[in-house]
């Protein structure tokens, strides 16, 4: 089932999130309507606070090369073990903050600790594409935006054209 997603500026998006103590059927199930919700916008990448739920749960797939397999990752309390040295820098995007990609610069690879949806403890090290989403959607479950990243004029900027959409998107609907 596809979700709603929480646009920019709302206070739901500035939460820390809370860690999963008990991986419950509606939990699995909120991971998969995750999944849905992201491939449909379409994204990579999706965060539970998003949805305006403040549980630390991810999902993302950041397999984009046509005609390979998908990879749906779905991590209840990710959290960065190490990350290297080495820096990369993306354009980034973000499904709550339509429409706007600015450059971020993050530690290019990170080792990521997570429980999946089985329960079992995972752990694995990400490059790439993969490291800045995971480093991306972690940062939601602290109440962090990439536009956190760039300076107060243009974050002032950005959120001052969200809430004109806002605006625009509850007229269309009246
Ligand atoms: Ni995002």
């Amino acid at each position: 089932m596809k979700l709603p997603i929480l646009i920019h500026p709302d206070p739901r998006l500035k939460k820390v999130a809370e860690p999963v103590t008990d991986l419950s059927d509606g939990l699995r199930l909120l991971a998969d309507d995750m999944l849905a919700t992201m491939y449909d916008a379409p994204g990579i990448g999706l965060a539970a606070p998003q949805l305006g739920v403040a549980t630390r749960l991810i999902v993302l797939d950041c397999v984009k090369e046509e005609g390979a397999a998908p990879r749906p990752l779905a991590m209840f309390n990710p959290y960065v073990i190490a990350s290297s040295d080495e820096v990369s820098t993306y354009e980034e995007g973000c499904l709550s903050i339509p429409e706007v990609y600015a450059d971020v610069t993050r530690p290019e690879a990170v080792t990521v600790g997570w429980v999946d949806p089985n329960g079992a403890s995972r752990e694995e090290t990400f490059d790439g594409l993969w490291a800045t989403c995971i480093q991306h959607e972690i940062d939601h479950l602290e109440g962090k935006l990439f536009i956190d990243y760039l300076s107060a004029l243009k974050r002032q900027l950005i959120t001052r054209k969200m809430v004109k959409l806002k605006r625009d998107r509850a007229r269309e609907q009246m």
